[in-house]
């Protein structure tokens, strides 16, 4: 059963709620010709890519025909890109018959260098939106990389008109005031949602955590920035609080609620597993708040992301409660901040997340996911590194910004801290965790030519043949007088297996087993058993001697007296004893041989490929 009724509600209560959705706008500036200089403002479109803290310059060009840009402009055989030396082309288009973002890709794709859409009819400007996915082929949106401007229907007459009268019309697009930059510091936020199957949506929220954790902790670490995690949620209308619609995406008796993810009920995870997680979300940003951390919130948003996917089944609050471990961040401190989510009663924590949707100053409502705001602004564009770094960067007082607004890519090493939540081999100094300028990667590594398997947080071991060679694979190993015993195999098991004489579990320990008291050995009547550090020694009474091969003793002289048939089977036995034991020892010494060879070669080259033979051998 689809939901239809209770999101229309939703939407209700959006709409009677919240009534100031802010329309973010930037600067146009026509310098030529004289009868339309002047500054006029046009609003940022929310796709593509506004140029932040910048400015453009270029000559309007009003199409011949396809003047609504819904078509192809390849199909008329024009292009709008500029001739070097020249200005850049702005493509003036009409509103109508199809999407703005379609509108604009055509005009990318024709060369233009920005896009100014001109009104319609004659009204206060409006925000230019991306189409909803399941009724647009939405490929495109990905790639609009230029910025567009909705302009009023009376500044696109006048500029039309001089076009017709043969000027040359300039003008120069400014995002320098965009964004608020009164000091030294900028603070933002980001709402966005842990739900991640919903689509598209959900796909750019998480590569985008991912892309941009790296420029955003580092800005946090420096003090530049101060940022928040925000989530949405919606209320239940009384008089649907007992429907199964407000049972399953509802906590707290319908006070805190979000969409299912799937938007079917009766599969998969419901919203109020979502709106728990988001309260989660939002609590670890608390706790690491509190403790002078906040860029820790990110870590934990992407490793959740990759370690907790719903498609795993791993949406859960045992998954969360792991990473949440695996960074060093208190788990108590976050449940105490979650409180009670099944009550009767409001959570502190998300009715301060719906109090501040409504929007404050200059921000306006939140209704967007996800949206993102820059010194109490709403950010407009595509989300993407790049773009909301330079929005970032746009909000520091000119000559403040730190250098990564200055320049890409700036490193440190996440690893140096906790290991950056990874897994690690402190003793045999061996970390899964990978500085890349993405931010830190928890992979299992390669060491020596071993390779490292696991989920590269909690577990990684060594694999393949010399794996032994490395902390010996992980395995326990113990020298006592002379004798060294290990519990590692050369074989693809990647298993630690205690050796003959020893029993345990093979990687903490390996206990001796004693074969005297267990019965195991040396239990003929004459013998005398005495046993030893993973093996034992047995003696016999005067006069006999003790047969290793047979476990038993026999006389030096009785055995004539035993018959000549008992002697050919002893003599036989020992033959093929002694055979047996050559063979074993001439393996041993090939397969030592093999395994000492293959180790100097893998100084020198990494070796991958994993031997062919895969008998096991021990170390005794
Ligand atoms: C995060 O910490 C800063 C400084 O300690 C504080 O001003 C801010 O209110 C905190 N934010 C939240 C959501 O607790
Ligand atoms: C651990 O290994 C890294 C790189 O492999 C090295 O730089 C560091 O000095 C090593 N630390 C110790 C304690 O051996």
């Amino acid at each position: 059963m689809k939901f239809g009724v209770l999101s229309f509600s939703f939407v209700l209560i959006l709409e009677l709620t919240f009534g100031t959705f802010l329309v973010e706008k930037n600067n146009l500036k026509v310098t030529s010709p004289d009868s339309i200089k002047g500054v006029y403002e046009c609003a940022i479109g929310n796709f593509g890519i506004p140029k932040y803290g910048g400015t453009l310059v270029g000559t309007v060009v009003y199409p011949m025909s396809n003047h609504k840009g819904c078509k192809s402009f390849s199909e008329f055989g024009v292009s709008f890109k500029s001739s070097p030396g020249s200005l850049p082309t702005f493509l003036l288009i009409d509103r109508g018959d199809c999407y703005f973002a379609l509108k604009a890709w055509n005009a990318q794709q024709a060369g233009a260098a920005a896009i100014l859409v001109s009104d319609n009819k004659l009204e206060p400007l409006i925000t230019m939106d991306t189409p909803e996915e399941d009724t647009a082929n939405a490929d495109y949106l990905e790639k609009i990389n230029i910025p567009s401007a909705l302009i009023s229907k009376s500044l696109g007459d006048s500029i039309k008109s001089a076009i017709s009268d043969g000027n040359m019309v300039n003008m120069k697009l400014d995002w320098t005031e965009s964004v608020p930059h009164p000091d030294e510091r900028v603070e933002y936020e980001l709402w966005t949602d842990s739900n991640d199957e919903c689509g598209k949506k959900c796909d750019t929220q998480i590569e985008f955590l991912r892309n941009f954790k790296g420029a955003a902790q580092i800005l946090e670490k420096g003090g530049y920035t101060q940022f928040t995690p925000h989530f949405i949620t919606w209320y239940c209308p009384k008089a649907f609080m007992l429907s199964r619609q407000c049972k399953s995406q509802c906590i707290n008796h319908g006070r805190y609620c979000a969409p299912d993810p799937e938007q079917d009920f009766t599969r998969g995870y419901d919203g109020k597993d979502v709106v728990v997680q988001n309260l989660r979300h939002a609590c670890v940003y608390r706790v690491v708040n509190e403790t002078g951390k906040a860029w820790k919130w990110w870590d934990y948003a992407t490793d959740f992301s990759v370690r907790c996917p719903m498609k795993y089944n791993k949406y859960t609050s045992e998954c969360a409660d792991e990473v949440i471990k695996s960074l060093g961040i208190d788990l108590e401190k976050v449940y105490l901040c979650m409180g009670d989510t099944e009550g009767d009663v409001e959570n502190p924590v998300l009715k301060a997340e719906q109090e501040s949707q409504v929007g404050k100053g200059s921000r306006g409502d939140v209704t967007i996911l996800p949206t993102l705001v820059v010194n109490n602004r709403q950010y407009r564009g595509k989300l993407e590194k790049g773009a909301v770094l330079k929005a970032i960067c746009a909000g520091f007082q000119e000559s403040t910004e730190p250098a990564i607004c200055l320049t890409e890519d700036q490193n440190t090493n996440e690893c140096l801290e906790n290991n950056g939540g990874c897994w690690q081999d402190r003793a045999a100094n061996i970390t899964a965790c990978l500085d890349t300028f993405r931010g830190r990667l928890c992979e299992c590594p390669t060491v020596q030519g071993v390779k490292f398997v696991g989920d590269g947080y909690t577990h990684c071991k060594a694999s393949g043949a010399l794996r032994c060679g490395i902390n010996n694979g992980g395995c326990w190993r113990e020298t006592r007088g002379g004798y060294t015993y290990s519990a590692c195999t050369d074989d693809h098991s990647s298993v630690c297996k205690c050796p003959p004489g020893f029993k345990g579990d093979g990687v903490k320990s390996c206990e001796d087993v004693d074969e005297c008291k267990e019965k195991r050995a040396c239990q003929c009547p004459e013998c005398r058993c005495k046993n030893t550090w993973g093996s034992y020694e047995c003696t016999c009474r005067k006069g006999l001697f003790y047969l290793r091969e047979l476990d038993t003793c026999i006389g030096a002289f009785g055995a004539v007296k035993l018959g000549w048939s008992f002697v050919l089977i002893l003599l036989l036995a020992l033959t093929a004893a002694t055979l047996s034991g050559y063979a074993i020892y001439k393996y041993r010494i090939r397969h030592y041989m093999d395994s000492e060879i293959r180790s100097i070669m893998a100084q020198y080259m990494p070796l991958d490929s994993q031997p062919n033979n895969t008998e096991t051998h021990m170390d005794f």
